[in-house]
């Protein structure tokens, strides 16, 4: 166990309204530390880490944010008011569509004009139903002007052309006078709207035209090539990256595309077993592990991605971009398998936390990742039934993380037992820090096992600390959920299990809890 002394006897004086019941910092099975080198900041967790994904799938769009203008549930424009007031408390920084292997089927001239006019048509990947085109560009930017966050546009690659993805740049972001800015206006949007975040197609090495890597980067030249920058605006182009582990994707398009022709590649990860999806809400500990295991094994993905991509660019200029992550699950019994909606339980909190910690660690490298799908699809934030929603466990990790947003990531030092499953083990404890602009500190740490409590003790090195908040997010099972007859069972509170001895903070983390601490 590491020794260390928070600078500073204002610390003593400070938290001498603290109780010191939790002493013990041993090292036994149920006990971790973490120094905190609060003064050792380099580089900045980008807030569009915390980005997220919404495709034309289910009832993401249709029967999410898309009501329509006539609709009795409270809108603008047609858009949900009160899923955008519930983003906006995450501070949602970035959202990513129209998908998804919707993308590259996607023809954006079908979604412009006057609603009523737009052609139909199929939706082949998800559940083969008739898309009307009544969410499109300027519903997607509307919506984004009202959450205040950055637009994230995938064009398509695998059944668009060259021509099509460049007039819609043209389109959205021209200022002066061309046929695409003045169809835009003649569609009522006379100002360009600077959309800065551009997807060069999506799983084009599936869903998106079954492409070989070379390919692709080959294309990937042709289409970034003819999408302009528009006045002061840089797009910021990004290649459809790899599936989890296929790293030689990966070094196919470091390899093939200019570096100067795009901002970052993208990767891909979900936490199933594709071979035996389970249950969302009918597990035991099994499947528990299982899972736990997966998302952990994230960690080994993003940095083999990343040693490739350092190998051919060690400047580290093309950002990793994880545009689709999260967990995966069978769909709820009874609803349509093509519409991917599964409930979501502390489990899925627990796949959220540690994700968001290992995207932090690795920020100088990871400038976004968006969680697949907000709203009524796979790892939800949010579940809408008629005018009711509902904020699941993943919302409220999201909620506590976003005091991470465009901090300054302190380096971690921990120590953590193991939680033991028959004869397997993983890291008890998953933790990271950062540091924001006001000078506050905060640490976000999860405990994963299920049984056993973490006496936890932090050292913060390089700081004054004069008091320490904090919020849990835990519940009774591990498989406990929101629904919409009880909507707070899985619910923020107020954290009060610290107390300081020996030099150190001393928290109490309870099994299967995620944590965030402010430390000023
Ligand atoms: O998020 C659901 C689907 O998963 C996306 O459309 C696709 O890109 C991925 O395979």
């Amino acid at each position: 166990m590491k020794r260390s002394i928070i600078s500073g006897s204002l610390v003593l004086l400070l938290f001498c309204f603290l109780q010191l019941t939790h002493a013990q910092s041993g090292s036994g099975p149920g006990s971790a530390s973490i120094v905190i080198h609060a003064d050792m900041g380099k580089e900045v967790i980008s807030r569009h880490i915390y980005g997220h994904f919404s495709e034309h799938l289910g009832h993401c769009i249709y029967g999410g944010y898309w009501v329509g203008e006539e609709s009795g549930i409270p809108n603008t424009r047609g858009i949900r008011n009160d899923i955008v007031e519930a983003l906006r408390k995450t501070a949602i920084p970035n959202l990513r569509w129209p998908g998804g292997c919707f993308a590259d089927e996607y023809h954006w001239m079908d979604g412009i004009g006057p609603r009523d006019q737009r052609p139909k048509m199929v939706n082949t990947h998800w559940g083969g139903v008739t898309e009307d085109n009544s969410f499109g560009t300027h519903e997607f930017l509307d919506l984004c002007e009202q959450m205040n966050t950055e637009p994230y546009i995938c064009g398509n690659v695998g059944s668009g052309s060259v021509e099509e993805m460049s007039k819609w740049v043209e389109y959205i972001n021209f200022d002066g006078i061309s046929p695409m800015a003045d169809l835009r206006r003649a569609n009522g949007r006379e100002e360009p709207w600077n959309v800065k975040y551009w997807g060069v197609g999506n799983e084009n090495w599936g869903c998106g035209g079954h492409m070989s890597a070379e390919f692709y980067a080959d294309q990937f030249r042709r289409y970034a090539t003819y999408c302009r920058n528009y006045g002061d605006n840089r797009l910021l182009k990004i290649a459809g990256g790899a599936n989890s582990t296929d790293y030689s994707w990966t070094e196919t398009l470091m390899k093939n595309i200019p570096h100067s022709l795009m901002f970052g590649i993208s990767l891909h990860y979900y936490t199933t077993d594709w071979s035996n999806k389970g249950s969302a809400t009918e597990f035991g500990e099994d499947e528990y592990f299982d899972i736990l295991d997966r998302c952990l094994k994230i960690e080994d993905a993003l940095d083999r991605h990343m040693t490739i991509m350092d190998r051919y660019d060690p400047e580290k200029r093309v950002a990793l971009i994880v545009d689709e992550w999260g967990t995966w699950h069978q769909v709820e019994p009874g609803t349509n398998p093509g519409f991917l909606f599964q409930q979501n339980t502390l489990r899925d909190a627990m796949v959220a936390a540690l994700s968001l910690n290992y995207f932090n660690e690795r920020c100088e490298r990871i400038k976004m990742a968006n969680i697949a799908q907000t709203v009524n699809v796979l790892q939800a934030l949010i579940f809408t039934e008629e005018e009711k929603m509902l904020l699941t466990p993943t919302y409220h990790v999201f909620k506590m993380y976003k005091v991470h947003h465009d901090a300054l990531l302190l380096p971690v030092v921990l120590e953590s037992p193991d939680y033991e499953y028959n004869g397997m083990a993983l890291p008890m404890i998953s933790a990271s820090a950062s540091r924001s602009a006001d000078g506050i500190i905060h640490i976000s740490i999860v405990n994963i096992d299920p049984h056993q409590d973490n006496q936890l003790a932090i050292d913060v090195r390089g700081a004054d600390v004069s008091s320490v908040t904090g919020r849990i997010l835990t519940a009774e099972k591990i498989n406990s959920l929101n629904t919409f007859e009880d909507p707070d069972r899985v619910r923020l509170a107020e954290f009060k299990d610290l107390s300081f001895a020996r030099g150190m903070l001393q928290v109490t983390m309870p099994a299967k809890s995620i944590v965030v601490l402010e430390i000023e």
